[in-house]
């Protein structure tokens, strides 16, 4: 399983991206609007720093005005993946950006036939949402295990996001259940760095060395 960062803020991404294990960055009109910037141009501020799939979300809702702003965006950079919302209109801009050879992350998937549906349209990315699914008490993980075994079963070549992670174990668990990337938000990676046996180990080693130089 890979490491998107899931963030628009370009300190965040220059800090993961240091950390020498980043395969992309996802970002969202929320995520975007906290940054209070043009979003054009941190997606070229973002593409400098990123060479893998950076994800742009169009917000039009209507399939021609998402692949008009889908062109746009994906003229910004070669590797903008444009991130299209799971919907009737969304699949037929899918459809068009596979066409194009533009490649596409289905965002806001909450059930396996829409993932399904996303692959067949021609998705290169799927993203299912496992922590907005836990916050309602549903079971987040399951659909990732659910989807990864149909895209296995009809050898369907549609990559799974883990998106909407909250926490560490939702990225154990991403990665045993089949997903191929976990999107994650940049502070989770310095809590995943963590163990205190880690860090009571390094204060031996040091303690050691100390004695005897
Ligand atoms: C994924 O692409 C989304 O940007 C993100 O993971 C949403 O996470 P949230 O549910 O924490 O907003």
């Amino acid at each position: 399983m890979k490491f998107f960062v899931d963030t628009a803020n370009i300190d965040d991404i220059r800090a993961a991206q240091e950390l020498g294990v980043l395969s992309g960055v996802t970002t969202n009109p929320s995520l975007v609007a906290k940054e209070g910037i043009s979003f054009h141009d941190r997606l070229r501020e973002i593409t400098d720093v990123v060479s893998g799939s950076v994800s742009a979300e169009v917000i039009a809702e209507d399939a021609e005005g998402m692949i008009q702003e889908g062109k746009e965006l994906a003229a910004i950079a070669p590797n903008i993946t444009v991130k299209v919302p799971m919907t009737l209109e969304g699949l037929k801009a899918v459809k068009a950006f596979s066409d194009l050879n533009i490649k596409t992350n289905v965002t806001l998937i909450f059930n396996a036939t829409q993932a399904l549906l996303a692959a067949r349209a021609g998705a290169t990315y799927v993203s299912p949402f496992l922590g907005r699914l836990d916050d309602i008490g549903h079971d987040g993980m399951q659909l990732i295990a659910t989807i990864s075994e149909i895209f296995n079963r009809h050898q369907i070549h549609t990559e799974i996001i883990a998106a909407s992670i909250r926490h560490p174990l939702h990225i154990v668990d991403a990665a045993v259940n089949g997903a191929h990337i976990a999107t994650v938000p940049y502070k989770l990676f310095g809590q995943i760095v963590k163990h205190p046996l880690t860090d009571q180990g390094i204060e031996k080693f040091l303690a050691d060395w100390n004695k005897q130089n």
